[in-house]
């Protein structure tokens, strides 16, 4: 494993996923912390960090030192923060958001290159986040696949109907908005160069040229290979934990088994790349 100097890094899985520690992030970090949690992204696809103590503003500013803050299509953020939104499921609702594989604003012409999501009440047990390893996922691929796969591209809609299921409670009907984009299957990620599988439950209508019919058998494999479960992780949080993915190369999928609970969470997106 790479030798980092300014932070203790521990790996959570040998796929993907990592904790990160002796790094407060409500302070302005020194290029060279922030240099190495970006390789530690980079290298383990989501980085996890606990005990954090932070504001709104102190999170806004923990994720500009990474990229440029967004904000989310479908949730209007908070008061003063509008690329801030609350992920929150209520004692009474049934439906988590997000609650499906996802790879966040497929959707989007750039999806987001990333996202920080911090901890405010957490069940007392439940409400753990997977996440799951694309380049992985590509790499199990046959050659014969992988060059099938190359030669396409797929739709990515914001109102396939089990994502607008898992925003149910939150958005209403606003929930509907017809937003769509093409994106390669394959794709090649902007820093390692490397490629990876980029279609996910929650978006990916169909492919390109393509019936949802014809698409559906493919999709329905390549979605499986997506979530096995070696090439994933999980994280248990807890009040005060910070999770920051690289949401080019992986996906990630909230567990709803905590019916009759609350769990809130702050989440702040980072503003990315076209795919290619
Ligand atoms: C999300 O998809 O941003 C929410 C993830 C979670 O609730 O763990």
């Amino acid at each position: 494993m790479k030798n980092f100097i300014h932070i203790k890094v521990k790996p959570l899985s040998p796929n993907i996923g990592a904790e990160i520690t002796g790094v407060d992030l409500a302070n302005t970090l020194l290029t060279d912390v922030i240099d190495e949690i970006h390789e530690a992204l980079i290298l383990f696809l989501v980085v996890f960090f606990r005990d954090q103590s932070l504001t709104s503003s102190q999170l806004q500013q923990a994720a500009i030192q990474f990229g440029k803050p967004v904000p989310y299509p479908f949730v209007n953020g908070l008061d003063g923060f509008p690329e801030i939104i609350e992920v929150l499921k209520l004692p009474g609702e049934a439906e988590n958001f997000g609650g499906v594989w996802h790879s966040d604003t497929a959707y989007l012409e750039s999806p987001s290159m990333g996202a920080m999501l911090y901890a405010a009440e957490i069940p007392e047990s439940g409400g753990d986040t997977l996440f799951a390893n694309m380049y992985l996922a590509y790499q199990q691929l046959t050659k014969g696949m992988q060059s099938f796969l190359s030669t396409l591209s797929a739709v990515n809609d914001a109102d396939k109907y089990l994502i607008t299921q898992s925003r149910i409670h939150r958005l209403g009907d606003s929930v509907q908005k017809k937003l769509r984009a093409i994106h390669p299957v394959v794709r090649t990620h902007p820093e390692t160069s490397k490629k990876l599988l980029y279609v996910n439950p929650a978006h990916t209508t169909r492919f390109s040229g393509m019936t949802r019919g014809e698409s559906e058998g493919l999709l329905d494999y390549l979605f499986t290979v997506q979530s096995q479960p070696e090439h994933c992780c999980r994280f248990q949080w807890q009040a005060g934990s910070l999770a920051f993915w690289d949401n080019r190369a992986c996906q990630h999928y909230p567990l709803n088994d905590y019916q009759g609970q609350k769990r809130l969470l702050y989440r702040i997106s980072l503003a990315g790349d076209k795919p290619f």
